[in-house]
Parts: structure tokens; sequence; C-alpha cells
């Protein structure tokens, strides 16, 4: 049976993973600082603050998958360094803590993998979102350079997806009309759905993405490629 740790399951996307990933026969570690509501058999959890707490021991891991992320949209002149400080943190350095502290058990994974999640705002220019687009910029240049420094052994990619509808981003589509602005400015005329992007999580990490690592793939309904 495959294991699968998601750092960040309670909620969201790797919610959304969780429950792909449950009914078919893989354990799931889930680490988060509060508990999914699902509960399964194959589901062990953790309460943990991936960036305060140390981390728990685990007997065998073959993916890793690092969910926790920011948004957090001002403009520059009311952007602090603390808050750039703060986006690279859960962004970057919980991703390197967690990828550094459990390597030596993925390296003796059955295929393993290493997802991570950047944003369409670190290849598409958007006022604002300066703080974040630096942090996933980060998050970008890791599975780079990962990928290459783990090659052959473990495949490392990001999924960059637009707005998708989870608790991060509840403040930016707090109403109709944020909700329809955002819709309206995206080709495809829609905002994600969290299983959209779990699909594509379940896809990569799983032994059908043998040939793909140092990939970031856009989920962006258009927003990044299309000009209309
Ligand atoms: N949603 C979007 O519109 C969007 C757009 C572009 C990119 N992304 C990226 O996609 C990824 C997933 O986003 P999402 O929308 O699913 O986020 P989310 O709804 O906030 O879920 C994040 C998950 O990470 C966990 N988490 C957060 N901080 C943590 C910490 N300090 N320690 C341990 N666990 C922590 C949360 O659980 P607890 O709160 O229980 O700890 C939760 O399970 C993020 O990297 C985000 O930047 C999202």
């Amino acid at each position: 049976m495959k294991t699968v740790l998601i750092i960040g399951a309670s909620k969201g996307i790797g919610n959304a993973l969780l429950a792909n990933l449950l009914p078919n026969n893989t354990k799931v570690i889930n680490l988060s600082r509060t508990l999914p509501k699902q509960n399964h058999e194959n589901l062990v959890n953790f309460q943990c603050d991936i960036l305060k707490d140390d981390l728990p021991n685990i007997d065998a891991i073959d993916s890793l998958v690092y969910c926790p992320g920011s948004i957090n949209l001002k403009p520059i002149s009311r952007l602090s360094l603390d808050e750039f400080r703060q986006d690279f943190e859960i962004n970057v350095l919980g991703a390197v803590k967690a990828i550094k502290h459990y390597l030596p058990l993925i390296k003796n994974g059955n295929n393993p993998s290493i997802l991570l999640f950047s944003t369409v705002a670190a290849k598409l220019g958007m006022p604002f979102h300066a703080s974040i687009a630096t942090a996933k910029s980060g998050v970008e240049g890791l599975v780079k350079s990962l990928g290459a420094e783990l090659a052959p052994t473990i495949r490392i990619n990001a999924i960059a997806p637009t707005v998708t509808k989870t608790d991060l981003s509840s403040k930016i589509l707090r109403n109709e009309k944020m909700i329809e602005n955002i819709t309206q400015r995206h080709p495809l005329k829609k905002i994600l759905d969290p299983v959209e992007v779990a699909d594509m999580a379940t896809f990569l990490i799983s032994d059908k993405a043998k040939s793909i690592s140092g990939q970031i793939f856009e989920i962006d309904c258009g927003i990044v490629t299309f000009k209309i």
C-alpha cells in the first residue's frame, strides 16, 4: 500500500486530495493544526504546526505533498518586510523543513515523489501580488533545483492554480460580486473547484507520472495562457 504524507489535509486542496486517496488503497498521513472531518482506517493524523513544532517520526513515505500557503494581497506601500518574511516562511521554508526532515524516508519510497503548490501569480504579473509572487517563485525555484538534485530517485513537481474555492481564498471570494468579477476575468469563465486541483495532484504523485519531474503545472482557467 502506498503511503502519502500530506502537510495540510484538513482543508482545501489537501483535503480534496485526501478524499481522492483514502478509498484507493492508500495510507494517508496528515499533518495539520486542525483535524480533517474524515475518519478512515487508512488515515493517521498528527496535529502540529509545520513552522513551530518538531516534526513527528514516521515509518515510511512514498510521496510528500505540501499544501500550506497564503494569499496576502496589498500594494507594496502597505506590505511590511515582516509580511514578506511570513509569506516566505509558510510557502517556502515550511516546505523545505518538511522535505529536509523526511528526505531519507522518501528516498526509500516506492516511485517516490514530492508535490508543492505555486500560483498563477508567479507567471502573470498582477498588482498587489508582490509578496505571494515572490514566495511562490521561490517554490518554483525549489522544484527546478531539487528536481535535478534528486533525480533519478525522487520526482518533484508543483501545481500553480488560479483562484480555487477553499478557506484560503474565502476573503477574495467573499460576496457574489467578487465571485462574478473573478469568474469573468478568466477566459474559461470559472473558479477552480479544489477537486480539480486534487485530481491533478493525484495524477502527479501516481506511478502514471513516473517520467514527469521538475515541472510547474498551471491550472489557470486560461488567465495566464489566453488574451481574449
Ligand atoms: N485557494 C486558492 O485560490 C489558491 C490559489 C493559488 C495557489 N494556491 C495554493 O494552493 C495551496 C493549497 O491552498 P488551499 O486553498 O487548499 O489552502 P487552505 O484551504 O488554507 O488549506 C491549507 C492546508 O494547510 C494547512 N496548514 C496551513 N498552515 C499550516 C501550518 N502552519 N502547519 C500545518 N498545517 C498548516 C491547513 O490546515 P490547518 O489550518 O488545520 O493547519 C490546511 O489543511 C497553497 O499553497 C496555496 O498557496 C491556492
